[in-house]
Order: structure tokens, then sequence, then C-alpha cells
């Protein structure tokens, strides 16, 4: 989970990582009267989960609160790459020297952290990888060790920074590193982390990512959600406990095990293909112990997917054999009774498939087609869902 700019800075605060006051707000009027809390010079700063937002007209400096409220009025609506700004933070406005960078970031590649760090800021850094690589440093991070003192003064040194700034960086460094493992991030980025003519390293940008596979760690996270931007039906799996990726298509799929799913994924593609190209409307993986009222479940959100005109369920028989679910598919529909109206194709395969296609076809529902194999499924899946 991506957090605004906010967000990071009041984790930052949190880790004693130095950063300016900052005050959200919603409507011009909240922007007039967060600067003249702040006092002085303001920046008003558009929160959105887009970078570049500076080049876009989402960054302002105002010298007053009236020029604050009246530059918010030209952020308010805008659109970064797809985001509409519903709400800027007004920070205090920072004296800068110098701009640098900063980051530490999850390397799945190498099974490791890495820190990217530059004293050459104010500059896109992908830019600046592309063009200036050898400014960039690239230091790994050995999950076990961890940053220290030591590990982040050598960073700094990695990264160009003079002498007299080593000492002053690298404990901030250590504190970012402290919101990356404390938070579980995958993701603390800092652009530009500013040395102030005063001589203070400030973080003036913060982006940090969440592991959301760390949330039962954190039940405080959950506040940091942004309710309005979520998908519903996705909202709605969730609550539900069931892994499910909202797509964009016409077949509801339900399969257990994430690799059976992916697999089904690829093959209705294929199919959908054949018949006017229709394509997989979700991922949902219903998992190992499919109890009918899983099975419902998974039935109520794709069924509520208005775009879905079929749906195919592929199940491999194992621990759960295939009569059990086969009892979950006819439960699940009296469950849902008239909710249920799309036809649904079902592959069974596996422990116990006879006797999960013997209760499939004796309960004659005229929703229901078996087929015999996964290719033939989706085909049918797909052929339904084109008409
Ligand atoms: N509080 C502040 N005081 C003074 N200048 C600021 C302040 N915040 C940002 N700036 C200036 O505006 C520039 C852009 O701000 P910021 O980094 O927050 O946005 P951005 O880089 O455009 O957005 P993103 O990082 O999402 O791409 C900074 O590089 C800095 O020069
Ligand atoms: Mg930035």
């Amino acid at each position: 989970m991506d957090l605004f700019e906010y967000q990071a800075r009041d984790l930052f605060e949190k880790y004693g990582v130095p950063v300016l006051a900052g005050i959200i707000a919603d409507t011009p009027e909240e922007v007039r009267a967060a600067a003249e809390k702040l006092g002085g010079v303001t920046v008003v700063k558009a929160q959105v989960k887009a970078g570049g937002r500076g080049k876009a007209g989402g960054v302002k400096v105002a010298k007053t609160p009236a020029d604050a409220e009246e530059l918010s009025k030209g952020i308010f609506g805008l659109d970064i790459k797809g985001h509409v700004v519903k709400r800027v933070m007004v920070a205090a406005g920072a004296d800068i020297k110098q701009e640098y960078y900063f980051s530490v970031l999850l390397d799945r590649a190498n099974r490791s952290y890495l820190s990217l760090s530059s004293f050459e800021g104010g500059m896109e850094i992908e830019e600046l990888a592309v063009e200036r690589p050898e400014a960039l440093a690239r230091v790994e991070v050995n999950p076990a060790e961890g940053l220290d003192l030591e590990k982040a003064k050598a960073i700094a040194v990695a990264a160009h920074f003079p002498a007299e700034l080593i000492d002053k960086v690298a404990p901030v460094f250590v504190k970012l590193y402290e919101v990356y493992t404390g938070e579980d991030a995958t993701l603390v980025e800092v652009n530009p982390l500013v040395l102030t003519g005063a001589g203070d390293i400030v973080a003036l940008d913060g982006k940090v990512s969440l592991d959301e596979n760390a949330d039962f760690r954190h039940p405080e996270h959950e506040a940091l959600e942004d309710k309005d931007a979520a998908d519903p039906l996705e909202a709605k799996a969730k609550k539900l406990g069931l892994n499910y990726v909202k797509l964009d298509g016409q077949v509801g799929i339900i399969g257990n095990g994430a690799g059976l799913v992916m697999s089904t994924l690829d093959v209705v593609s294929y199919a959908g293909e054949r018949h006017g190209g229709v394509k997989p409307a979700n991922f949902l993986d219903i998992g190992g112990g499919a109890s009918a009222q899983v099975m419902a479940n998974g039935l109520d959100v794709i069924l509520g997917d208005a775009q879905v005109k079929s749906v195919f369920v592929n199940v491999f028989g194992g621990i759960t054999a295939c009569d059990a679910v086969a009892n979950g598919i006819v439960q699940a529909l009296e469950i849902l009774g008239a909710t249920a109206s799309k036809p649904l194709v079902v592959r069974l395969d596996g422990n116990k498939v006879e006797e999960g296609r013997a209760i499939l076809s004796a309960a004659a529902n005229p929703l229901i087609t078996l087929a015999d194999n996964m290719d033939q499924g989706a085909d049918k899946a797909a052929e339904l869902a084109s008409k």
C-alpha cells in the first residue's frame, strides 16, 4: 500500500526523522487557516499517489495565507497522471540550500534491501540513474545486519557527500531505515532531503510503501487506507476474507490455488480470442477448504460485477474433495437465490471427481454446465460470455 506524502511525513515525525510542520486541507478556506496557523512562507502541495507533482503544477510556494488560498484553487481538482487532487498539505516553507536523494527499498531480485542515495538531488531520480549513474550510490543493506550509523556513513561516502555533511546526514539515514523496518515498508524514499540555510537536514518529501503481508503486525495501518480509492468489489471481497482482484473482463473466475487460477486466466484469455475478445473478469482463489459459504461469498462478489456475463469454476480436488466442492456450489446457488442468474461452467478434477460430477448432475440446475476439462470449460464460459 502506497501512502500519501502527509502520511509519510507523520510516520517520519514519529520516528524522529526531521520534517517540517504540515497541515492537511480539503478546501481553499482550510488552506488559508492552515497557512495562518503555520505563519511565514508556506508551500501548498497536492496529495496524490503519483510522482512529478511539482512539474504538474501541484506544488506552489505562497508568501501569505491569502496567496496560499488563491494558489490552492488551482491545485484542487488538478489531474496529475490520472489522479485528481482532493486534498493538499500546507507545509512550512524551507530555506533550501541543497537538495539530496535517499531511499531504501526491498530488492527482490537479490533477496535483500537496497539503499539508493545521491548528493545530487533536485533532479528526477529516474533521469539521474540513466544520465549520471555514477552519481547514484547503490549500496546493499543486509537485512540481518541492518543500517547502523557506521553503515549510514559508508552510504553517505558512496553517495559523494562531503566530509562535513556525513555526520549530519548519516543519523537521518539510520532513522529512515528505522521507519522502513519498524513499519514493514517495502520503500522509504526522500526526494528531496535538504540542507537548510540554518544548516539542518530536513526530509521535504516522503514516499512510503507498506507491505500488506505484514498487516497482521500493524492493525494501525488500516487507518492509512484510502477508502475512497478502493474498488467496491475488492473492498467487499476483502471484508469476506477472499483473495480477489478485479480485472477488466466478462468471464468471472473461481478456482482453488493461486497457480491454478493464474493458468485459468490464461486459458480463458486464449479462449476469449475465439469468442469476440472476451476476457477474464477477475482473479479469485478460494483456497483449499472451500466450504459452501466461501463458494457463495465468491460467487456473490463475482456476480456483483455488472460486467460479468458467465462464470468459470475451475477446481482441482485435493484435501477438499470434489464432492464437497460440488455440494458447496449447489448450496451456494441456493443461498444466493435470485442473485445467481448468470451461467456457470464447472470443471472438476482430482479427488472424488466422479462423486462431485454426480452431485452436480443430480442437482440439474439449469445455470450449471459441466465441462470435461479445463480447455473445454474455458471455451464454453467464453462462448456464453460473448452472447
Ligand atoms: N516545504 C517546502 N519548502 C520549500 N520548498 C519545497 C517544500 N516542499 C517542496 N519544495 C520544493 O518543491 C520541489 C518539489 O516538491 P516535492 O518533492 O514535494 O514534489 P515532487 O517531487 O514534484 O513530487 P514527487 O516527489 O511526488 O514527484 C522540491 O524539490 C523542493 O524544491
Ligand atoms: Mg519529490
